[in-house]
């Protein structure tokens, strides 16, 4: 019988790390982590890791606080003889800023894949934001392995929503949205969108009359500001009309956005389960269930 993974959870919803370790039977790995007085990171790795197959799932919303913890337990984990490392980060930052638009500017994308390459054998992420880049591990050069969430919305819609149809904001989104709506068998559109600056958003509709007898579902891989989901919902009210049904994948946004996103006349708003969120509603734990053994049938190095 295979030895089973030990699974260790960094900044991860208690309910998602205990459904994926029962999915993949894994054992619970025991960790510490905290911050010194000064703010630096404490790990203590306190489960016997040599020569097993490590995963660790960690929440990689607002990054920046995260990241130290996350490199000190993959260096203590090699160390202590860990035979592999995957590392679960069911949303992927940084990708958004996948090219040098202005001088200068890093390209966050790249260099952030190359990080978490350097400690982990194996990535699995739910619909990273590829836009320019087409296949994740170009800028994470290790197994990657890509979740979809479109099966788990799809069920979502179909069981909660009556007569959809299907509204992506922008062109990039019409890859999360051509797939929710085949998997839900409703109609789509996509619109257009204008970005000025990160708050200064406009997306236009080439007919909204496509609306008319069925209830819009906006479907948007990040929620962050809710300019984008703001923009599409203002065009979709009226009176007569359904309130809007809103979905994101990873909700990054706080409770202001999620007023200013009710005040444009959004009605439901519900999102999947790989940033913990007061509106998570769509679990994705099967899912990436399945994206960690499909990893393991996968080798790049
Ligand atoms: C855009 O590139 C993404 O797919 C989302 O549309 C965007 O990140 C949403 O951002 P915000 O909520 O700040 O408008």
């Amino acid at each position: 019988m295979n030895t089973p993974p030990v699974l260790f959870r960094l900044f991860a919803d208690e309910t998602l790390y205990a459904n994926i370790a029962t999915g993949l039977g894994a054992e619970h790995g025991r960790i510490e982590h905290r911050r010194f007085p000064d703010g630096e990171a404490y790990v203590r790795i306190l489960s016997d890791c040599a020569g097993r197959d490590v995963v660790v799932l960690c929440g990689l919303d607002h990054p920046d606080a995260k990241l130290m913890t996350l490199i000190l337990a993959a260096e203590t984990l090699a160390e202590l003889g860990a035979a592999r490392l995957t590392l679960i980060a069911p949303y992927f930052p940084y990708l958004r800023q996948d090219q040098r638009f202005n001088a200068g500017e890093a390209v966050s994308a790249r260099h952030f894949g190359a990080l978490i390459a350097r400690y982990f054998d194996a990535l699995i992420t739910v619909d990273p934001h590829l836009h320019r880049i087409h296949d994740l591990a170009s800028v994470c050069p290790i197994t990657c392995e890509v979740v979809p969430a479109a099966p788990a919305i799809a069920a979502w819609i179909k069981a909660t929503v009556t007569r959809p149809l299907i509204v992506g904001p922008d062109a990039e989104s019409e890859q999360w949205v051509a797939a929710v709506a085949g998997l839900a068998s409703a109609p789509y559109v996509v619109g257009e969108k204008i970005r000025r600056g990160d708050r200064d958003v406009t997306v236009s509709l080439a007919d909204t009359a496509c609306v008319t007898g069925r209830t819009p579902v906006l479907i948007d891989d990040i929620i962050s500001t809710g300019r984008t989901m703001a923009g599409v919902v203002e065009l979709l009210t009226g009176p007569d009309r359904p309130l809007p049904v809103c979905v994101g994948v990873h909700a990054l946004f706080d409770d202001e956005t999620l007023a200013l996103l009710q005040r444009a006349g959004a009605g439901e708003l519900v999102s999947c389960n790989t940033i913990t969120h007061s509106t998570n509603a769509i679990d994705l734990a099967d899912s990436i269930v399945a994206g960690v053994v499909a990893s393991r049938s996968s080798t790049t190095r």
